[in-house]
């Protein structure tokens, strides 16, 4: 079950600037895990199944490490504020709509399809405060095939009535349920911690939250240092904490004992860079988001130079956009940008290296994932570029770029591949 071999012409990354490009090869799945790429199909591979996708690209998919799922529904609208008024007239009032549990489903269905339509073969995923349209959220992602964290927000402080949880407790008590009612129902879709943000948290439902991840070992999800508005905050509320990851640090939200992923690090200093590299916290860099919302750029380069787990973040709907192609192609850019306007000590990013981001860096946080090197899961995309047309014959590289840079436009995703499972794409 589960096994079989795609040919066509291969792309997966190595380290983070080196590409791998394999053309008109054989990539073998063996019980839903990579087994390689061969230039000759190996003998003991013989009786597999063969599609042959002779002249396309294949590609492993691709890893969305924060995006907002009731946000999909205003993306592309209110990008005219910056992030806490951003939130308090976009986010918060469409969020209150998920206590409603018909518009969840409404809204929840065209998210789950869109995901299951777009590159995105795994995603980590805030839903609201709302438990039970957050498990709906999950039924719906467990259908849609693709691999996903999804998290019940908790927030019991500075936030509209409708979007705040009655006390610190109240949030826990809910939040330990979410996880009983959730961990192991699906195969697919796993819970995880997702306290908002330090200023819509107490130090109290933080603390709790800490005791809860350990006791049930569910890793966490959340923000840092995106806005300098919002730092400052941080800074008032906790004047206790050196900095912003400071405060997670303390109540064992940062990668203290489990895997972590922090959305943004614009604003990261020494000290927190230093904590995150220690703790082996995952970096989601959102380059639209942090541009669309006037938040800043992060350094990347910095983060990949050190060695860092990071990856990429669509951030819906900070981002307009659910592709991971445009989060590389808005990654590229505002790397151009940092190195003109920031520090010219910092080269931009290669294609190679968001490429890395948004395939093994992000994927990395879901295991052995985004790669075709022997043992990892098999996820995987099929790309015609022909759908882009060119006068010459470009070499593989080349054509990786093109599907990049241009790759907003998915019209040319013919396959897509999770866990060695096709996922129905119309
Ligand atoms: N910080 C706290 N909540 C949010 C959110 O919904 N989006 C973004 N971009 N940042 C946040
Ligand atoms: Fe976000």
């Amino acid at each position: 079950m589960n096994s079989f071999i795609l040919k066509g012409d291969v792309c997966c990354s190595g380290a983070p600037d080196a590409l791998v490009t394999r053309d008109n090869s054989y990539l073998i799945c063996e019980n839903g895990v990579c087994a390689g790429v061969f230039d000759a199909i190996p003998p003991r591979f013989r009786d597999l199944p063969l599609t042959d996708h002779t002249g396309k690209l294949i590609l492993p998919g691709m890893t969305d490490l924060h995006l907002h799922a009731p946000q999909y529904a205003f993306r592309g609208m209110g990008m005219d504020r910056e992030l806490l008024d951003w939130l308090n007239a976009y986010a918060f009032p469409e969020e209150s709509r998920y206590g409603d549990i018909a518009y969840a489903d409404r809204a929840y269905t065209i998210f789950a399809n869109a995901i299951r339509r777009s590159a995105t073969t795994r995603a980590v995923i805030f839903g609201t405060l709302h438990r039970e349209a957050t498990a709906l959220l999950m039924e719906r992602m467990e259908a849609s095939g693709v691999v996903s964290f999804v998290g019940k927000v908790n927030m019991d402080r500075n936030a509209p009535d409708s979007l705040c949880e009655a006390s610190a407790e109240a949030s826990l008590r809910d939040t330990e349920r979410f996880l009983r009612e959730t961990t192991g129902k699906f195969r697919n879709t796993y819970p995880i911690l997702t306290p908002r943000f330090v200023p819509s948290c107490t130090d109290e439902l933080l603390q709790g939250l800490g005791a809860l991840s350990e006791q049930y070992q569910v890793p966490v999800q959340s923000h840092l240092s995106e806005n300098p508005g919002e730092v400052a905050w941080v800074r008032e509320l906790c004047p206790w904490a050196a900095h912003y990851g400071a405060v997670y640090d303390r109540f064992g939200l940062f990668g203290n004992s489990q895997k972590t992923v922090m959305a943004h690090c614009v604003y990261s200093g020494e000290e927190e860079i230093d904590l995150m590299q220690r703790n082996g916290v995952t970096i989601a860099h959102c380059p639209a988001s942090n541009a669309n919302v006037a938040s800043g750029i992060a350094p990347v380069r910095r983060y990949l130079d050190r060695g860092m787990r990071i990856g990429l973040g669509s951030d819906i709907a900070g981002g307009q956009s659910e592709s991971l192609f445009t989060a590389m192609t808005e990654a590229l850019k505002v790397s151009r940008l940092y190195w003109r306007l920031i520090d010219s000590a910092q080269k931009p990013l290669s294609v190679a290296e968001v490429f890395y981001m948004a395939t093994k860096g992000g994927g990395a946080f879901f295991g052995k994932v985004g790669s075709f090197e022997p043992g990892y899961e098999f996820d995987a995309l099929v790309i015609d570029d022909s759908t882009l047309p060119h006068p010459r014959a470009l070499m593989l590289a080349e054509r990786l770029e093109r599907a990049v840079t241009l790759g907003g436009d998915l019209r040319g995703l013919v396959a897509k591949y999770v866990r060695g499972k096709r996922l129905d794409l119309s």
